[in-house]
């Protein structure tokens, strides 16, 4: 039986009168405990560390080392273990120094059966509702960092695409103006101009900061709804056809092999292909990248119940432990300033959320990555 529910388990009697000790022992026994004895404090500190003990009753009294040292190293080592004292009628101090060293509680001896069974259950019961408060705090602990990890993508969500909304305007007047300057010196009589070579090199690299800064507007205002999403029926297979051929080039150039693993007539369902094409777009685009000449993509699809499971797994580079906390963080790339922005999978996770759905992330180091998406089917 699990431990945790049996209430009378792990008790351990700790006494150097032999006879006085297995006498308790066998009464305990008869009202359904099983105690293992020690016969001194030494004895009483390895069995603690080979079995699991909950309950200690231990003489104050002992030879070797003493009952409150002995107390003491039990507290040290293992807090949750519950100790109850037993000392001489005379020794009344014993019990108090115990219990400021952490004991339940002191009985005297002579011990009255009843009182001992009275003060080891209540030790049990003391050791439960501090395990269920433990366990309590874990849980609104986890709960607390769930709820702050997605409000903190939350909010950057919506800074990020004011953000997006504010640049764009700039950056197309930047690019007319590039446009024109470009126009006017490519005019006949500039080439008298010395300079010229200087200010063409200026524009470009203007046009391409622009460019750049465009993609992440682009990408971030990407989940933002055009107008009001429309569902209808969706073929997951057309989508990730569809997909596909956008990055027929960068396929082609990597020699990268596609594996299908889509369960026939169980690729459908009722959503918005707008943003699904957006999700397999990004996360395509993550495992294109990672793989080497030859790579191979396996995608793959089958349905439950409710939902539609659908994975992009590659076997590329994989992702190292300490990053799968960060790559759904907007801005978070391994990536060169011209091939990354970090906001692929920030949208991508956006956009499943939005979809009511879950997104999860398998990754072995040199071995690939797997990118699993759960969305509803949306049928009845
Ligand atoms: N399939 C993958 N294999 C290996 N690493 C990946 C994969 N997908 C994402 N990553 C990691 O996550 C990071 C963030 O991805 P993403 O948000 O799409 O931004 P970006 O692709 O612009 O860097 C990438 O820079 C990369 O380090
Ligand atoms: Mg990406």
């Amino acid at each position: 039986m699990d431990k945790r529910y049996d209430h009378k388990a792990g008790l351990l009697l700790v006494d150097d009168e032999d006879g006085f000790r297995t006498a308790i022992a066998k009464r305990l026994t008869k009202r359904g405990f099983d105690p293992i004895q020690a016969s001194n404090g030494e004895e009483c500190l390895e069995i603690i560390a080979r079995e699991s003990i909950e309950v200690v009753v231990l003489d104050v009294k002992m030879p070797g080392i003493s009952g409150i040292d002995t107390l003491k190293a039990i507290k040290q080592a293992y807090p949750k273990i519950q100790v109850i004292l037993l000392t001489g009628n005379v020794a009344v101090s014993d019990g108090i120094e115990g219990i400021k060293s952490g004991a339940f509680d002191y009985l005297t001896k002579p011990v009255e059966i009843d009182h001992l069974v009275n003060k080891i259950n209540q030790a049990y019961e003391m050791i439960r509702h501090e395990e269920e408060k433990q366990e309590q705090i874990e849980y609104r602990s986890k709960l607390e960092k769930k709820m702050i990890d997605t409000e903190r993508l939350v909010s950057l969500g919506i800074l990020s695409t004011g953000i997006a909304h504010e640049i764009n305007n700039p950056l197309a007047i930047i690019n007319e103006s590039a446009g024109y300057m470009k126009q006017i010196i490519s005019a006949p009589e500039m080439t008298k101009f010395s300079q010229k070579k200087a200010l063409q090199l200026g524009i470009e690299k203007i046009e391409k900061s622009v460019k750049r800064a465009g993609k992440i507007t682009q990408q971030l205002l990407g989940h933002v709804k055009q107008k009001e999403s429309e569902f209808c029926e969706v073929d997951l297979k057309a989508l990730f056809y569809e997909t596909l051929g956008l990055l027929k080039k960068d396929l082609d150039d990597k020699q990268i092999t596609i594996h299908w693993e889509i369960d026939k007539n169980k690729n459908v369902l009722w959503s918005d292909p707008y943003q699904i094409r957006q999700i397999i777009m990004n996360l395509l685009n993550n495992a294109v990248h990672a793989v080497k000449k030859n790579g191979v993509i396996v995608l793959s699809s089958r349905e439950t119940d409710y939902d539609i499971i659908f994975e992009i797994k590659d076997n590329g580079m994989g992702i190292p432990k300490e990053n799968l906390g960060k790559i759904f963080d907007p801005f978070f790339t391994t990536k060169s300033f011209d091939e990354g922005t970090g906001l692929g999978l920030f949208v991508v996770h956006k956009l499943v959320s939005d979809l009511n759905g879950e997104i999860m992330v398998d990754s072995d180091l040199n071995k690939g990555t797997c990118f699993k998406i759960t969305l509803p089917k949306g049928f009845k």
